[in-house]
């Protein structure tokens, strides 16, 4: 039987420390959005563990959506290229909206979508990242209002991140072994 745990090389953040700071953000987000109902919105599919985990620590009234958007090809390269796949449901006009992504890299994807999402005239948007990579080349036009953690520019899977689609269900984030790569 295959082990997803077999082809981590190490592991990054455990479950215990991702879910500490799930707590901590959930806890930042409903004090600052406790009369707002503001609309939660998902980017798909990497953010998607991190969504449910910190919206069931936020006991205030919210709405939840989502979105799809390509960014990557296959491979652990970005392509530059930012393509929507799956839209929101529902207009935003006026509403306060919260964009849960799961990692940060060269930042073009969360440029693109808050660049789409202020035409449609929200009150306001803000972000929340679970990751931010330290790199210099790094699209910063936008604030990054709550972060999960900081990490070194490397390729890390797992709790929503995947490689060529596998590790998302692995609930801790680790780094793959190189022969993995090579396979
Ligand atoms: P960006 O547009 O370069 O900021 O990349 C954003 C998207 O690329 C994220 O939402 C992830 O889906 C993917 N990505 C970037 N870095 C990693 C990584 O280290 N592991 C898995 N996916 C990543
Ligand atoms: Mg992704």
């Amino acid at each position: 039987m295959k082990h997803m745990r077999d082809d981590i090389k190490e592991i990054f953040l455990s479950e215990e420390q991702i879910q500490n700071r799930v707590k901590e953000l959930a806890d930042e987000l409903c004090e600052k959005y406790r009369d707002k109902n503001p609309l939660v919105i998902c980017v798909l599919k990497g953010a998607s563990m991190f969504m449910m985990d910190i919206i069931k620590q936020m006991d205030i009234p919210l709405e939840i959506d989502f979105m799809a958007v390509s960014s990557y090809g296959s491979s652990d390269k970005s392509s530059g290229v930012v393509k929507i796949l799956k839209d929101l449901d529902k207009p935003v006009e006026g509403r306060d909206m919260i964009i849960v992504e799961d990692i940060l890299d060269t930042g073009l994807t969360l440029d693109y979508i808050i660049r789409l999402l202020w035409e449609r005239k929200p009150e306001s948007i803000s972000v929340c990242a679970l990751l931010v990579k330290e790199k210099k080349e790094q699209i910063r036009n936008f604030e990054i209002d709550y972060t999960g953690f900081s990490v070194r520019d490397e390729f890390v899977v797992g709790y929503g991140l995947d490689y060529n689609e596998k590790y998302r269900n692995l609930p801790y984030i680790g780094v793959l072994k190189d022969e993995v790569y090579s396979h």
